[in-house]
């Protein structure tokens, strides 16, 4: 009897555990679809707001944004992503005064979509990622984006002390009130292909010399020590549903609330099976996601959250 198996469950899904990413692509007129991923667009600057305001109205947590830069804008530095007018920081500024403090709204805080070679971090002359030179850059935009009105900034790029120097940088311009979400495991993942094109990507090659090894486990706990310690606010595991054991470990010893990005591949997966008539997409969308809150995570960034919160609102 549904009433009976809605009283006894174990998990719930709630619209406030639930974040959206959107992308914001610059110089556009009109929303640019993402073949790999229907349904997601990279917003104008005009719809994002329209995003926020509908993401609130479904009663959703929060808003992760992503920027896309203009071909023409992208550098080996990625300068556009500390520019104050770079086309995250405007997107940032439209957002908030939109939705003001309704929304948490959160910014990725990672080069490569300013990259013109895509790497999440500056090259060295050998054109490896250099760890220290990143976490320069990761520092000033840290404070651009707490400037341009993030309550949340999202450090995706993995590198090495990374959460201690933004820490500090959001501290020495007087903003101790800027939490920072960690990516405190996040594994190379063959299921970010549809994130490259959402984000334009001009990466060649791969990030495997500083994403998780997806063989390794314990690393993850290792990460999670790094990251409280260094004053992570909040902590996620990435990819999701491939990883709902290292999602659990680190619910389990993370003091602090534990999110878990649903990602692209994710996405697209079940989108696919469903056009081809192969499954049953609202029941599968559910499924995934009951089973990322059951694993253990707090908040669930997932490009379904709009969609999902409206449904669980109907009842
Ligand atoms: C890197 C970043 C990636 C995603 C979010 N931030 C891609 C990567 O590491 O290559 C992927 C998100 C998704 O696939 O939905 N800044």
């Amino acid at each position: 009897m549904p009433a009976l198996r809605r009283m006894v469950a174990e998990t719930r899904l709630h619209p406030a555990d639930l974040i959206l990413p959107a992308f914001v692509r610059e110089g556009v007129a009109e929303p640019v679809p993402i073949g790999a991923m229907p349904g997601v667009v990279q917003h104008t600057r005009d719809t994002l707001r329209k995003a926020a305001v509908e993401a609130v109205s479904a009663g959703i947590s929060g808003i992760m944004l992503f920027g896309v830069p203009e071909d023409a804008k992208k550098d080996a530095l990625g300068t556009a992503g500390t520019d104050p007018d770079g086309i995250l920081q405007q997107a940032l500024r439209d957002v908030r005064s939109e939705v003001g403090d309704e929304l948490v709204v959160m910014s990725d805080l990672c080069l490569d979509e300013y990259t013109d070679h895509g790497h999440c971090g500056v090259l060295d002359a050998e054109g490896r990622v250099d760890n220290d030179a990143t976490l320069e850059r990761y520092a000033e935009m840290a404070q651009v984006q707490a400037d341009a009105g993030a309550h949340v900034v999202g450090p995706s790029g993995m590198m090495d002390g990374q959460i201690g120097v933004i820490r500090d940088a959001l501290d020495t311009i007087g903003r101790e009130d800027v939490a920072v979400l960690a990516y405190t495991a996040k594994y190379t993942s063959a299921f970010y292909g549809p994130f490259r094109e959402a984000v334009g990507s001009s990466l060649r090659g791969d990030r495997k010399t500083y994403q998780q090894d997806p063989a390794n486990a314990r690393e993850s706990l290792r990460e999670l020590a790094l990251d409280l310690a260094e004053g992570a606010d909040m902590v996620m595991v990435k990819p999701a549903g491939p990883y709902l054991d290292i999602l659990a470990k680190v619910a389990e010893s993370a003091d602090v609330p534990v999110a878990a990005y649903q990602i692209s591949g994710e996405y697209a997966m079940i989108e696919a099976a469903a056009e081809k008539g192969w499954i049953d997409r609202d029941a599968a969308i559910m499924e995934s996601l009951t089973g990322i809150r059951r694993a253990g995570a707090r908040m669930i960034l997932t490009y379904w959250a709009t969609e999902v919160a409206q449904r669980l609102n109907r009842g």
